[in-house]
């Protein structure tokens, strides 16, 4: 089984859970044993010889400018390769992201595809993007009081996993969200609370957010995509929560605070 961004939020969990249910697990990286890169397809076409089934977590973002060429090139190589069955992961209510899973679905025609819909990721704040601030205590963010039921990451990883081991998904696309929407202003609350350190959020507009982004080095038209992502993401259409995650597995999914515990200890009151 092939698995992208295999050293990844995501791809290591998938990875990790495959192997030890004693599947063979190629684990798809820029370094490492099986080079993997999205900017370079040849790459693509040696990871996927000889593999049955394959995790499709693209980088940067499936809603990407490229992304859909990308999962249109990705199908037909996968196609070609003899993949039986493809995991895709996307993101949940992102219109851009559902034009690159069309891709993907029309080039790998025969494939067994299942989508996979993720809300944000809880380990964002701990692993991606946000958790260099959230250590240095200020959690910069243009998310405004909107709520979002971020979804933790060992939950995806599980129902990934169900997806690409039981023929029962086959076609299908799991919307995944944690239990309840929380906003920033919780976020930052439960981190302090779990750690014993104050972490304070601080809103900023998309504006001020994409010049904080190019500050720390990203070109501008990407600090500015990324901005706008999150300003569609978090304009309050993605607030409602799914039952994705009972679907799947049979189970609630993990709380806010239960990840928080989970990372920061439960070392507060
Ligand atoms: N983050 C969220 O909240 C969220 C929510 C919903 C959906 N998604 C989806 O999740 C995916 C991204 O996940 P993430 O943001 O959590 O990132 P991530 O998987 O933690 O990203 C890092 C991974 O991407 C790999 N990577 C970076 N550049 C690469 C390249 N050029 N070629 C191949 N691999 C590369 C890294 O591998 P190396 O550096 O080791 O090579 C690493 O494994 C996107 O498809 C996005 O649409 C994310």
């Amino acid at each position: 089984m092939l698995v992208t961004s295999a050293t990844g939020k995501t791809g290591r969990r998938v990875a990790e859970r495959l192997s030890a249910r004693g599947h063979t697990v190629r684990a798809g990286a820029r370094r490492g044993p099986t080079p993997f890169d999205w900017e370079d397809p040849e790459t693509w076409a040696a990871a996927l010889r000889g593999a049955d089934s394959a995790y499709v977590a693209y980088y940067p973002d499936l809603a990407a400018p490229g992304a859909a060429e990308a999962m249109a090139t990705f199908g037909r190589l996968a196609v070609e390769g003899g993949v039986r069955r493809i995991t895709l992961l996307s993101g949940r209510g992102e219109p851009e992201a559902a034009v690159a899973e069309e891709a993907l679905r029309n080039a790998a025609e025969g494939v067994e595809l299942a989508v996979v819909r993720a809300a944000f990721f809880a380990q964002n704040f701990s692993e991606g993007l946000l958790a260099e601030g959230v250590a240095a205590g200020t959690l910069v963010f243009p998310a405004g009081d909107t709520g979002e039921p971020f979804i933790d990451a060992d939950d995806l990883a599980d129902v990934v996993v169900e997806t690409l081991t039981d023929d029962a998904h086959a076609g299908r696309a799991h919307d995944l969200t944690g239990p309840r929407a929380v906003d920033f202003a919780e976020v930052a609350a439960e981190i302090s609370r779990a750690s014993g350190r104050p972490v304070v959020y601080e809103p900023v507009s998309g504006e001020a957010y994409a010049k904080l982004l190019t500050g720390f080095g990203l070109p501008a038209p990407e600090a500015e995509w990324v901005a706008a992502l999150f300003a569609s993401l978090l304009d309050g259409h993605n607030a409602s929560v799914t039952d994705g995650v009972q679907r799947v597995l049979g189970r609630e999914p993990r709380s806010f605070r239960q990840y928080a515990d989970g990372v920061w200890g439960g070392n507060g009151a």
